[in-house]
């Protein structure tokens, strides 16, 4: 089945979706984006998940694209099109197309609208929960205003491929003083020494991950107690846990960083405890 795209108004076949040289996305990383999850044929945390994009917008001044029911509707379109039971949405906006010139274009330049879907093999995540992940320590070279879900992932990119060279699957960012970030594509939570769930404050120095937003959920359904601090590299590979959220994956372990096992190298159990009830806590919109 050919998977389809939606561009500026067009249902496309994936093959021929494109958009033009000279839109902002493509020349200045002049956009935003959102990536949310597709479980058992609903679309999960949807309205998180477009306030962020609505706040993403005003932030950079950027118009929205049409309504939010409409884009709604387009979301699930697309998803129902590609036939996606178990996978992603991913939906772009940037400030549209001009000719070149630093200067935002005049404010009637339509903003432009990519949205694609993936199906993703539910038993590939399967594995890697249960086997865990490594990841790599990195120095956290972005700009300051990582809040904001902008197109503009080279860094990100960049860190990912450090990881990769080194046989991990994440790069997790360090700041100037040491302290643990987030990771290239993901939030970052331990369980510290007194057994504590902790993860950064989300006021600054990362993005507020919508799976972030839904774990403190389900901690408080379950009484478990969440500190939200900062915490040091040194810290971090001495947890009894480390494990990291994003909506492609929702609730990975870390077994190892920088080449050291975390706690005992084996997945914890935090992470799956938390993991298994996400779902039944989300907010669930039928495609
Ligand atoms: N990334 N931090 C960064 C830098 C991210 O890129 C992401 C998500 C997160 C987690 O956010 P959420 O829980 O809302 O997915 C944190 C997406 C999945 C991506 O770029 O593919």
């Amino acid at each position: 089945m050919p998977r389809i795209a939606y561009v500026n108004g067009r249902y496309l076949p994936h093959s021929e979706a494109a958009v033009h040289i000279e839109d902002r996305g493509y020349q200045f990383a002049d956009g935003v984006y959102e990536v949310c999850e597709i479980r058992h044929g609903v679309i999960v945390d949807l309205t998180r998940h477009l306030d962020r994009l609505d706040r993403s917008l005003s932030e950079l001044s950027i118009r929205r694209p049409m309504s939010r029911p409409a884009l709604a509707q387009v979301i699930r379109e697309v998803s129902r099109r590609n036939r996606v039971k178990n996978g992603l949405f991913y939906l772009q906006v940037t400030r549209g197309v001009a000719r070149r010139d630093h200067v935002f274009p005049s404010a009637e330049t339509p903003p432009s609208l990519v949205i694609t879907a993936k199906i993703t093999d539910p038993a590939v995540i399967a594995k890697k929960n249960e086997t865990g992940l490594k990841a790599i320590t990195i120095p956290d070279n972005r700009w300051d205003r990582v809040d904001i879900k902008t197109v503009g992932l080279l860094p990100n990119a960049m860190a990912r491929q450090a990881a990769k060279e080194k046989g991990a699957q994440e790069a997790i960012y360090v700041d100037a003083r040491g302290m643990v970030t987030e990771g290239a594509a993901t939030n970052v939570w331990i369980v510290d020494k007194d057994g504590v769930l902790v993860t950064r404050p989300a006021e600054h120095g990362i993005l507020r991950g919508i799976t972030r937003t839904g774990l403190m959920d389900v901690t408080a359904k379950f009484g478990i107690r969440v500190q939200e601090r900062e915490f040091s590299r040194d810290e971090m590979l001495s947890a009894r846990e480390v494990f990291i959220t994003a909506a492609t994956s929702i609730c990975f372990p870390i077994v190892e960083i920088d080449g050291q096992p975390i706690g005992n190298g084996h997945p914890g159990a935090m992470a799956e405890r938390i993991r298994t009830s996400f779902f039944d806590v989300a907010e669930k919109t039928v495609i």
